[in-house]
């Protein structure tokens, strides 16, 4: 975190775009002045405005914002819509043919599936659900490899009001039961396996794991073929989704849902050992993807937009699965890895499907900056004319990269802050009218009231000064609980100041011209590889392996991943003398891999007698991440009982 801070301070660089990117944008600087004057003068107007335009209604709502159970808001509460309708029908007359989206898997197979196929594609699959009893507010789980399967099988419990939750394919079948148990799914969608640098990923054996852990409310696993590998099949409950559709017919009246309606859940870390199912409501979620796809992506008809994210992650919700096809856009949907066959692939993907806007996560880019300038100098990259980054700050070197190497120093970079809870993005560019600034993500979009406060709340006006970053006032697609847990829902984010305000768990700054600048979390939450995992989630895999006693996991800076996972481990045997062994560092890493995920494997282990702790007991976390840092010690440690772990932990002895 304060390596960033360091490094961002100085940062004077200012960034215009150029005449001929504002000259075609959609938002040029006077209609953002527009824009923002309009939702100053009126807050919910100005939304009920972008509702009436942007979405298309069943049923008109009367009534924006309903405040009265807050913190549980409603927008547009007594409105009738449906998402996939949204998405695919209303493109029908007009767009029919036009490819919504170009798939390429990792062996290099491509699809092009236009609106009207996709529209098909859903409805079958979507009358398969109903005909397996899936119902309006029914819980689906998919766990797919990322193909279009993945957003048809999306779109089409949102055509029927099913509560979709996706679980990225690379958590483990322990999260994977997790999720589904909490969720209460009845369905489980999966596929025989998927492609990933260069081996194949058995999701059909980790859903198997899961199902037979646990998850006695699945009555249907839907599997796709994808890899053709074998796997087992039990019969009565698992169905091959070419089975499932093949006598589906390709129309399927959309379900009227209301407003508010769940559309799905996504878990993410906190700062307990238990993910949150966070919560999103139809029609305001809609609303903030389209209009952040309008605004920040200024994605227009001729556009290829390519977002590089899973579906297993809030970026491809918002940015694959809805906003760029409710807008009507043409996305790319690749599926394997970005070193595969080699580190051109991201470069050979955008020349090939000359792909116009390109988004991706600072990580991605900082891997593949080290390797050099040549591999993307090999590639035409002159379609694109827009860049993004999300999921943690980008350090100025990796935008100063972007911008020159792929950018050419022609395309504006977005660089954009939100969240799983968010929704859609809050603080970001108008790339055809902001002035960036590199490693900033400059200021909240029109309708988005963030501030940065102090304790207490009050706003913190000095410039550079750190603070809590906060949203003061609700947004249409905000989350709307936790699901099934509506205390942890209240306390995380709205405990703090009263129920005032939303606290999003990230520090930041604004400097003297009023940009902001993201920091860190404020909790036990890392971010690893632009990926949150909470630090008591990984402690509680530790512990529970037999051999562990007790774990505190912190996170230390890392040149590629930005954060990478630093696990202190306190064995329940002696610890030998001459060291922990490989094998066993290895065999526990392994069984993080197996309880949550490969990104959640501690990068690096330190055993010790003890962990470092206060009189009452608390684990000195501050003290551990000096350590991790290999920093010098300069916290008080005379409470310790133990001075001597002191120097296990710092793996001296
Ligand atoms: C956390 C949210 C939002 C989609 C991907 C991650 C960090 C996100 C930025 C950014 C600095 C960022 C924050 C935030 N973050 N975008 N542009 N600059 N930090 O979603 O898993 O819900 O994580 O990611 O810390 O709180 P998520």
């Amino acid at each position: 975190m304060s390596h960033n801070i360091e490094s961002t301070l100085i940062e004077e660089r200012l960034f215009s775009p150029s005449d001929e990117f504002v000259k075609q944008a959609r938002i040029t600087p006077d209609k953002l002045q527009q824009l923002r004057a309009e939702a100053d003068e009126d807050y919910t107007g100005f939304w009920a405005n972008r509702a009436n335009q942007e979405i298309s209604w069943k049923t008109p709502f009367s009534d924006v914002l309903d405040e009265s159970q807050a913190p549980h808001f409603r927008w547009f509460g007594d409105g009738e819509l449906n998402i996939s309708a949204n998405c695919l029908d209303r493109h029908l007359e007009t767009r029919g043919d036009k490819t919504a989206i170009i798939f390429e898997g990792e062996q290099g197979d491509t699809r092009h599936i236009s609106y009207k196929v996709l529209h098909g594609e859903v409805c079958a699959m979507a009358n398969a659900l109903k005909s397996y009893g899936v119902r309006c507010g029914d819980r689906v789980v998919i766990y797919m490899p990322m193909t279009p399967e993945a957003v048809i099988a999306m779109q089409a419990c949102a055509r029927i009001g099913a509560i979709h939750s996706v679980v990225f394919g690379g958590f483990s079948a322990e999260s994977l039961k997790d999720r589904i148990e909490d969720a209460g799914a009845k369905i489980l969608i999966t596929a025989d396996g998927g492609h990933r640098g260069g081996k194949i990923v058995a999701l059909k054996a980790a859903a198997d794991a899961a199902l037979k852990a646990g998850c006695p409310g699945i009555e249907k696993v839907i599997v796709l073929q994808r890899t053709q590998q074998p796997i087992e099949m039990q019969s009565g409950r698992d169905i091959w989704w070419h089975d499932a559709v093949a006598n589906q017919a390709k129309t399927c009246e959309p379900e009227w849902v209301n407003s508010e309606h769940p559309l799905f859940l996504l878990y993410t870390s906190g700062s307990t050992g238990k993910p949150k199912g966070i919560q999103h409501a139809s029609a305001g979620y809609l609303l903030g993807a389209i209009t952040s796809c309008k605004w920040v992506f200024d994605l227009q008809e001729k556009d290829v937009f390519w977002c590089t994210a899973d579906v297993g992650w809030i970026t491809g919700h918002t940015y694959v699965a809805y906003g760029p096809l409710a807008v009507g856009g043409t996305i790319v949907i690749y599926e394997g890895a970005p070193t595969v066959p080699d580190s051109g692939r991201f470069w050979k993907l955008c020349q090939d499907h000359k792909v116009t806007i390109f988004y991706t996560a600072p990580t991605a880019l900082r891997a593949l900056m080290k390797l050099g300038d040549e591999i993307p100098n090999q590639y035409d990259l002159s379609s694109i004319r827009l860049l993004g980054t999300v999921g943690e700050p980008i350090n100025p070197e990796a935008w100063m990269w972007y911008h020159t190497v792929i950018g050419k120093t022609r395309c504006p970079i977005v660089d954009t802050w939100w969240q799983t809870e968010t929704g859609a993005h809050v603080i970001a560019p108008i790339p055809g009218a902001t002035v960036t600034k590199p490693g900033s993500c400059t200021h909240a979009l029109p309708g988005m009231d963030v501030d940065i406060v102090d304790e207490q709340g009050n706003s913190i006006t000095a410039a550079n000064q750190g603070g809590y970053l906060v949203i003061k006032k609700p947004w249409p697609a905000m989350l709307r609980n936790v699901w099934g847990d509506e205390q942890r829902y209240k306390e995380t984010y709205w405990g703090m100041f009263d129920g005032k305000y939303y606290l999003a768990g990230d520090s930041a700054r604004r400097d003297a011209d009023g940009y902001f600048w993201i920091m860190g979390r404020i909790d036990d939450v890392l971010n690893v590889s632009g990926h949150r995992l909470g630090t008591m989630e990984i402690e509680s895999a530790l512990v529970a392996n037999p051999l562990v006693a007790e774990a505190a996991v912190v996170g230390c800076p890392d040149e590629i991943k930005g954060e990478a996972v630093f696990a202190f481990v306190v064995l329940k045997d002696e610890r030998p003398a001459g060291g922990v062994s490989d094998e066993l560092t290895q065999q526990l890493r392994t069984w993080v891999g197996e309880q949550i995920g490969p990104i959640a494997k501690p990068d690096q282990m330190r055993f010790a007698d003890n962990l470092p702790k206060t009189r009452s007991g608390k684990i000195m976390r501050r003290l551990l991440r000096t350590i991790a840092k290999g920093e010098e010690i300069t916290q008080d440690t005379s409470t310790l009982e133990n001075e001597s772990i002191l120097k296990q932990l710092q793996g001296i002895e």
